[in-house]
């Protein structure tokens, strides 16, 4: 058996899996996010290795845990974390979706240029990226910048501490803006401009690399085996296609958790000429394309929970009929924390727009669902235009598990969505990590046609899709109508 955990940003979800696919147990341990200003985001790294350790214990409860052959991760992306000499973490993390860092990529992208970037990295900076996070360090505590020692991604954080090993991967390390994604390496370049060495920086492994085995006195906590074995991971996206069976050419996977994006696969690699894309490694040693869009799910929560103050989604989704869909006077854009793909614009802010004396709550939730599946359209647009055709893709999330949501999205984007079987996602396609790892696999290709199924399709229907081709349209003129209010 397998254990595959998502370092999520509201939750650590983890699985214990076996290598025909069955699924014996999931669980899921909460932690606390921080605002500290607005725009700002960040967690405490101590938090996520409690809360892993607490869900790894109520996981194997009650199995026989010399079962357990390895473990895996896919975590949230650029997060900086940074340890000094001792191993102390010397601040909170500062998370993917912190917007703090605009004059760090302004400098980045108008001074080194984008150009030397895209050379470097095969990408621009982004506010969440963690490069233009050392720079603001830098800039900004500077006592907290000369203390690195270790500098490391957030499940790179677990994965130091169940093993020892200073280590990350090629999927997530593409995200921090020091990898040189073509050729899987740091780039020296771009750690001289950050003013890191080499020796702060983690090792580099494929994700379905064995990194290292337990702790002794961590396996002896966790009750685990001594030489269970801990497979390096992967960035959540990459770990999530895997775990949707989203590898070869041109196969995508949409995620709707705190984020949204969407992720194409591709077995060489590539670059989008205005760099819109990110240009990353995946997971199974090939490269993917992605659109990140900072709050997808996020935004339905925020409205649910927070505005409307209910737990019950579904209630709230069900007056929505069919004849509403790509009828609604509402509109929503979803920059909750800015905006990356495809506007990479830290001040953006979302709105409702088009409301009348007649709007409904339910006319503003329908909103809220149709502009997250808007702005993922944007970035499927900027694919077109790479020549990127996509007609079918598979969905994974929080969000999916909303059946509405999923129609909205075939029919806002047009194309075929497949559910998949097992909808753990990240956890999952974790998991296959670690069973490569371990052997049980010759490649991650292998795992994934032994395990992947879809459960079924939802085919858009030609007059809604029109009537959201439409609604479309008026959508994209939304944002650069408010730009300047947003600045
Ligand atoms: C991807 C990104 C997000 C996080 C969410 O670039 O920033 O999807 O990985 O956990």
């Amino acid at each position: 058996r397998y254990i595959g955990i998502d370092l999520g940003t509201s939750a650590v979800k983890l699985i214990l899996m076996g290598a025909d696919g069955t699924i014996y147990k999931t669980v899921s341990k909460e932690y606390p996010i921080s605002f500290p200003r607005p725009g700002w985001s960040e967690q405490n790294p101590c938090d996520w290795y409690e809360q892993t350790k607490a869900g790894i214990r109520e996981l194997t409860e009650g199995t026989d845990t010399t079962d357990i052959a390895g473990m895996s991760f896919g975590g949230q992306m650029h997060g900086l974390v940074i340890l000094d000499k001792d191993d102390n973490v010397i601040r909170p993390a500062i998370l993917w979706n912190d917007g703090r860092t605009d004059k760090e990529c302004q400098y980045l992208n108008n001074v080194i240029g984008r150009d030397k970037l895209s050379e470097y990295t095969a990408n621009i900076a982004f506010a969440g990226f963690t490069a233009p996070k050392l720079l603001w360090l830098k800039t900004n505590e500077p006592d907290n910048f000369a203390r690195i020692s270790k500098i490391m991604l957030p499940k790179d954080y677990l994965a130091y501490r169940l093993t020892g090993v200073h280590c990350t991967d090629y999927s997530d390390a593409s995200g921090m803006l020091l990898l040189d994604v073509k050729n899987r390496c740091w780039s020296g370049q771009m750690l001289s401009i950050c003013g890191i060495s080499m020796e702060q920086m983690p090792a580099l492994y494929e994700s379905y690399e064995k990194v290292g085995t337990l702790r002794e006195a961590v396996a002896e906590e966790l009750g685990l085996a001594r030489d269970t074995i801990v497979a390096a991971g992967a960035g959540d996206n990459a770990a999530a296609a895997i775990g949707t069976g989203t590898t070869g050419s041109g196969r995508c996977n949409i995620s709707l958790g705190t984020s949204g994006t969407i992720f194409i696969s591709s077995d060489r690699f590539s670059v989008d000429d205005n760099n819109a894309l990110h240009s990353f490694a995946h997971a199974d040693g090939n490269y993917h394309l992605m659109g990140c869009m900072l709050s997808a799910a996020s935004c339905n929560k925020w409205w649910m929970d927070g505005i409307i103050g209910t737990k019950d989604y579904s209630k709230e989704q069900e007056p929505i009929t069919d004849d509403m869909l790509g009828n609604n006077h509402v509109y929503f854009l979803p920059y909750l924390m800015g905006e990356r793909s495809p506007h990479n614009d830290p001040h953006a802010r979302g709105t409702f727009t088009g409301l009348t004396m007649d709007t409904t709550r339910t006319d503003m939730t329908q909103a809220v669902l149709e502009g997250v599946a808007f702005a993922i359209r944007d970035s499927f647009e900027v694919a077109g235009k790479l020549g990127i055709k996509i007609d079918r893709t598979t969905i994974c999330g929080g969000g999916a598990k909303s059946r509405l949501w999923c129609r909205i999205i075939a029919n806002v984007l047009g194309i075929d969505v497949d559910m998949p079987a097992l909808e753990e996602g990240p956890s999952q396609g974790a998991a296959m990590l670690a069973m490569v790892a371990c052997k049980e696999y010759d490649s991650v290709k292998a795992a994934v046609d032994a395990i992947v199924k879809v459960s079924g399709t939802i085919h858009p229907d030609k007059e809604i899709a029109a009537r959201y081709d439409r609604r479309y349209n008026e959508f994209a003129g939304i944002y650069p109508a408010l730009k300047n209010v947003f600045a």
